[in-house]
């Protein structure tokens, strides 16, 4: 049940059918070229798109936008401590800054970074290092038909000690734990794997990372599927959770409740002193590092509303409600629902488009022109070079949408997955430089 209601509204249409295939041809089949007013229901990420509490509204005002010593950056700092229990802050635009601030201080040219699963950011940070991404993650996290892991984000330490044998321990600086694991369907980590690559990490002499994106998410599934947090709160899980790291990378925009903002905290003093000054170069003085008082401000109070009970429960338990509707609909979606977002096996939505013609793609494109609804493609768009599954991502914005909005969501892919013989593949129309980001500028067109 939801623990609040709306104050302030904002208007949303849905534009007419006509009106929907103009946008859609002129944004050259790719929606990250839609106008935001020509879409009715966006679920195109969780990210920096949630509704501020009034209190984290009331908060802005108190911004202390000095840029030295800022009274701001004091309350991040004790929210940081009390909610993650880490001393040391250094803040950041956003998570990727963040990413930047600390796998630049971390990571050296011919390194290997292990990750559960890289999201494409921290991938493309750590190779920008010239260092070498790798994903471990557990049998059957990447398959959408495997169906019912309690933690099919965790870690495999197997696979961690298969890339140490090849290529020796001196190699690998950072160990990470990406919670929850958005590149694995939204799927949580247990607290014992947890324990258990903090372990591994220590053995490695490597520094232990969490990216702590959706921390209170994860913290939320472990209350429910692990047997020893039978009676701990979520709170406490995800202090002992994040306990474990020597540093953890954070977006704000996610479990930090607004709009902008990131950082890095750690306790090892050293590592503190090497983000803080790669910081000053890349992001701003360490007292404000990217944003502004009044968005520190609001993250401060947004940390400390993630982790209370009846928020995160009604939040996960609407994403989950939203996604057990489709399954009952008949949608191919991953199972068990992730913690933001609902994916959508497209390979099995429709059967009768191939790979090279986009099956996630072309279903992201019918639900907008189905029913205005956004949503994201992450199969052999976005990852051309990667075997990956064909999926396509529902994400769910922060306390923002209700009942109404997504029985519409389900009544528009519905109808879609029952029409699913008349959608047609796409193919490239334009060839962007970066081919890893391709699906943000890309241009398509119908088979
Ligand atoms: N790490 C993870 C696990 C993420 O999901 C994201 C962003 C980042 C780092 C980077 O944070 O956007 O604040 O720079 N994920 C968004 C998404 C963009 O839609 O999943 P950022």
């Amino acid at each position: 049940m939801p623990t609040y209601r709306t104050k302030v509204s904002e208007r949303i249409r849905l534009p007419s059918r006509t009106e929907r295939e103009e946008a859609l041809e002129t944004a050259g089949y790719n929606v990250f070229n839609v106008d935001a007013d020509d879409v009715y229901i966006d679920l195109l990420t969780d990210s920096g798109t949630g509704a501020m509490s009034d209190e984290q509204w009331a908060a802005l005002h108190r911004g202390d936008e000095s840029y030295a010593g800022s009274s701001s950056f004091e309350r991040l700092e004790s929210a940081v401590r009390d909610v993650m229990g880490f001393p040391q802050v250094v803040p950041a635009h956003q998570g990727r800054g963040a990413e930047n601030v600390l796998y630049g201080s971390l990571v050296d040219e011919g390194d290997v970074v292990l990750n559960n699963t890289h999201f494409d950011t921290t991938r493309a940070h750590v190779a920008n290092q010239g260092a070498r991404p790798v994903d471990c993650p557990v049998d059957g996290a990447r398959d959408p038909t495997a169906r019912g892991g309690q933690f099919d984000g965790n870690f495999s330490i197997d696979r961690a000690r298969e890339i140490v044998d090849d290529v020796g321990t001196d190699a690998i600086p950072a160990v990470v734990l990406t919670i929850t694991n958005n590149s694995a369907a939204g799927q949580p980590v247990s607290v014992s794997n947890t324990r258990e690559v903090a372990r591994f990490a220590a053995e490695i002499d490597a520094t232990f990372v969490i990216d702590a994106c959706r921390f209170a998410e994860n913290a939320y599934f472990v209350s429910e599927r692990e047997d020893e947090f039978d009676d701990a709160t979520v709170a406490e899980i995800a202090r002992e959770q994040l306990g474990y790291a020597d540093a953890l990378v954070m977006s704000g925009k996610k479990d930090g409740l607004v709009n902008v903002g990131g950082f890095v905290a750690t306790d090892d003093d050293d590592l503190y002193q090497a983000c803080k000054h790669r910081a000053i170069l890349y992001e701003g003085f360490p007292t404000y590092g990217g944003m502004a008082g009044r968005d520190m401000e609001a993250l401060a109070v947004g940390l400390r509303e993630a982790v209370e009970a009846a928020y995160v429960a009604d939040r996960v338990e609407q994403v989950r409600q939203f996604g057990e509707r489709l399954a009952d609909d008949g949608v191919p979606v991953y199972e068990p629902i992730g913690g933001h977002a609902v994916y959508i096996d497209a390979a099995a939505a429709l059967p009768q488009i191939p790979a090279d013609e986009f099956p996630g793609q072309a279903l992201v494109c019918e639900c907008y022109l189905e029913g205005g609804v956004r949503g994201v493609e992450l199969g052999s768009f976005a990852f051309p070079d990667a075997d990956r599954p064909e999926l396509v991502r529902l994400a769910v914005p922060r306390r923002t949408y209700g009942p109404a909005h997504f029985d519409h969501v389900a009544e528009t892919v519905r109808s879609v997955f029952e029409d699913h013989e008349s959608v047609r593949g796409l193919r490239l129309a334009s060839d962007p430089p970066i081919p890893e980001l391709r699906h943000f500028t890309a241009e398509l067109e119908p088979v």
